[in-house]
């Protein structure tokens, strides 16, 4: 996979040095936390968007139907999923999205359901709008995450808990949810009448043989799902990507729609528009090449974490590995800084995604397998330093 040698010349949140100071406390580090790749994208999709800016002119457009054909069959060939074009709303983003149908379909300080450790920007847009946290965090049986079925069912039950959201496959410790879960999940969902937001952006990083399912699959049973998605993260496209809601509901499809209308949210990026026309298209070759890379990745982590205290969660899907430092480590704070000081390698925080991520990092690894075995030996370093245990 070519790595992209310009990005130092680009303004990039990760490597911003007022965001470096704000949540590191220095700029000189090797950043390694936000998720977004460091992989030359896909040729296809640079010569289309050449050839967009070379050609013309940029007034308002809409999206051809050449462009709704592409998603479809993106669509059915990785995942069967028949899109109804008309189910589709287009949204700037996911998180938009999530405040959207928080605040249209609950109240304030009504409950919203969140498995953490998981994506911080859910508990964020809920504190936003005014609503109420309700924790089903995951539990870590054996080294891999599960979610709390009793815990859940009974939270489903609170009056007060109007909506669950889940992160497919979750950010950060890598589930890919099983068809078999996803069902139980949906039951649950149906006999308390939640609304079910399922975030679906990681959806085409699954590793090592897994199975994505999408909760698109059971809408037959119950219609409250809500999913979102796009392809921002799947082709390194997120500074310029929007995304989507798929919405089969027609009240609450109508509901989103007309908010986004009064906002005027609906309009089309022309430059989105074309790369994602040319990723649906000639990209899964590129995508392929990823994939394999940061499976290389991670068995290389596995291998250089053998014989060391720090534990990989072994991902099953997105481009994050979940270390666990607490063999390591007593104080999530004081590893935090122990070890951004000490590697000099940028991670999150694993309490960044809630408390249940104490003593946890996370860290990108859609990288060169170089960058990352270097990053691996710098934290076992620090690591080995480290008197604070
Ligand atoms: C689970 C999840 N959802 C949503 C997003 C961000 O999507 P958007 O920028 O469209 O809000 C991310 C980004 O890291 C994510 O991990």
């Amino acid at each position: 996979m070519n790595i992209d040698n310009k990005l130092k010349n680009l303004p990039l949140t990760k490597s911003n040095p007022k965001t470096l100071e704000v949540l590191f406390g220095k700029t000189d580090l090797i950043p390694m936390w936000v998720a977004d790749m460091e992989f030359e994208i896909a040729k296809p999709i640079q010569e289309a968007l050449i050839k967009r800016i070379t050609n013309s002119s940029f007034g308002y457009e809409y999206k051809p139907t050449s462009y709704f054909k592409a998603q479809k069959k993106w669509y059915f060939n990785n995942y069967k999923i028949e899109l109804n074009k008309n189910h589709i709303v287009y949204s700037p983003s996911i998180t938009t999205t999530i405040t959207i149908l928080i605040e249209n379909f609950t109240s304030a300080s009504d409950g919203i359901i969140i498995q953490p450790p998981v994506f911080m920007e859910f508990r964020d847009v809920i504190r936003k709008t005014n609503r109420r946290i309700t924790k089903n965090p995951l539990k870590l049986i054996n080294n891999r995450y599960q979610i709390d079925f009793q815990d859940l069912k009974n939270k489903a039950k609170l009056e007060k808990n109007k909506v669950l959201i889940i992160c497919n496959p979750h950010n950060p410790v890598g589930r890919v949810w099983t068809k078999e879960e996803l069902k139980q999940i949906i039951e649950i969902c149906k006999e308390n009448n939640l609304l079910l937001i399922s975030d679906e952006i990681h959806k085409d990083i699954i590793l090592f043989n897994n199975q994505f399912t999408s909760t698109l699959q059971f809408i037959n049973n119950y219609e409250k799902i809500v999913v979102c998605t796009s392809e921002a993260k799947t082709f390194n496209l997120c500074g310029i990507a929007d995304s989507i809601a798929i919405i089969s509901n027609d009240r609450i499809r109508n509901i989103v729609s007309s908010t986004f209308k009064k906002y005027n949210l609906g309009r089309t990026n022309a430059l989105t528009r074309v790369a994602l026309e040319a990723a649906y298209n000639n990209g899964e070759y590129w995508l392929k090449e990823v994939i394999n890379t940061i499976e290389k990745n991670i068995k290389s982590i596995e291998r250089e974490l053998e014989t060391s205290k720090i534990e990989l969660i072994k991902p099953e899907g997105t481009y994050q590995v979940w270390l666990d430092f607490r063999k390591v480590y007593k104080d999530t704070k004081e590893m935090f800084s122990h070890l951004t000081e000490n590697s000099g390698i940028g991670l999150n925080a694993g309490h960044w995604f809630g408390r249940e991520g104490t003593l946890f990092m996370r860290m990108n690894i859609a990288t060169s397998n170089k960058k990352v075995t270097d990053a691996i030996e710098k934290i076992k370093k620090a690591v080995a330093n480290n008197k604070l245990k």
